[in-house]
């Protein structure tokens, strides 16, 4: 399949790009370069913003895609509280003009990248999919409304979607020189292995009396590879006329900042120190999928999300990029 991939330059989509021409798809990236790497795409790279309709539009004439994965999206949460304007504007309206392009041109089957962030603090853990969707910041309302609009299109128009609701996403694929490139980087592995590589001198710990058994947060980390394959699926799934469907990509176990941090000292050999910090607010203290709809509904089971094999490939990612500065 043509297949277009919005963000396909960023840390997600240009491992699933990879995956997909793994596959025998033909990726076409469209991406504004705003966060994503031209040297990460390793299909036809389509520069250009989901913000401008008119280039979105130009790029459904030109490469005719068959269906479409949406990753691009401005998702630093703390940015969207400070500045809610820029998420609302660049995420609502780049999904508009990507459905308009998608209409116009008769393209009826959308993977979308949602988050557990439009769950917000969840009341149940592991939380199902049809948990109560109340996001405590504007990057979850964001993406809570591309998720609606999705449902109403479908039933307006015939639209097909699958709306993806990752945990938390990591690890890389260093043997094709891919991994996680965010600046500014936000999440917890990839900033434990700049401080093991001397790159930071110490990690912070947000929080440490949250109600988990040693008092820190607890995520679902789920390897980018394992999530890419998740992609592979639910396009496969929209592709034989399958219908539309949300679910939660996460393992359904969950590791706390402390166990995390242990097991990066131990892959990586190196003392990583370490400091308390005030927790951060809005971070829930334990955000873990239930994870089985995706298993039963795609046949998608994790092959490579525990948490030494996530650590070991980000490092070696890491370790590689360092040593070719
Ligand atoms: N990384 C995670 O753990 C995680 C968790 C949940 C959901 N998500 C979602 O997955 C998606 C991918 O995340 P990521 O970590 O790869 O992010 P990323 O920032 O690495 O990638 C996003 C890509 O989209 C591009 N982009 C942004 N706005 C654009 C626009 N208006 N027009 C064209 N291109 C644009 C950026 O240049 C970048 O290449 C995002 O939608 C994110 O919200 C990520």
């Amino acid at each position: 399949m043509r297949i277009l991939v919005t963000g396909g330059a960023g840390y997600i989509g240009s491992h699933v790009i990879w995956q997909l021409l793994e596959h025998g798809h033909t990726p076409i990236c469209f991406d504004n370069l705003t966060t994503g790497h031209a040297d990460a795409v390793r299909c036809l790279l389509v520069e250009g913003d989901l913000c401008r309709r008119e280039q979105i539009l130009a790029a459904f004439a030109e490469h005719r895609p068959e269906a479409v994965i949406h990753f691009a999206a401005r998702s630093l949460v703390s940015e969207s509280v400070r500045d809610p304007r820029r998420y609302f504007r660049d995420n609502l309206l780049g999904a508009l003009n990507l459905l308009d392009a998608m209409e116009a041109h008769g393209v009826r089957s959308i993977v979308f990248s949602s988050t557990a962030a439009t769950y917000g603090v969840p009341s149940k853990v592991p939380i199902p999919e049809d948990h109560p969707q109340i996001p405590v910041n504007p990057y979850g309302d964001s993406k809570l409304c591309i998720e609606r609009m999705l449902i109403s299109y479908g039933r307006a128009y015939g639209l097909r979607s699958a709306i993806l609701r990752y945990f938390n996403a990591a690890g890389a694929a260093p043997e094709q020189g891919l991994g996680e490139r965010h600046h500014p980087e936000t999440h917890l592995i990839p900033l434990l292995l700049e401080v093991a590589s001397g790159a930071r001198p110490r990690a912070q710990i947000f929080g440490r009396d949250y109600a988990t058994a040693d008092g820190t947060c607890i995520r679902d980390y789920i390897h980018v590879l394992d999530l890419g394959e998740a992609h592979l699926a639910a396009l496969a799934h929209l592709a034989a006329g399958g219908e539309s469907l949300a679910l939660n990509l996460g393992t359904g176990t969950g590791y706390s900042v402390l166990e995390v941090l242990a097991a990066a000292r131990e892959v990586t050999g190196a003392e990583i120190p370490a400091e308390d910090c005030p927790a951060r607010e809005g971070d829930p203290p334990i955000l873990v999928a239930a994870a089985d709809r995706a298993r039963a509904r795609l046949g998608w089971t994790p092959t490579c999300s525990d948490l030494t094999s996530i650590i070991r490939s980000a490092w070696e990612f890491h370790r590689v990029r360092a040593e070719r500065a």
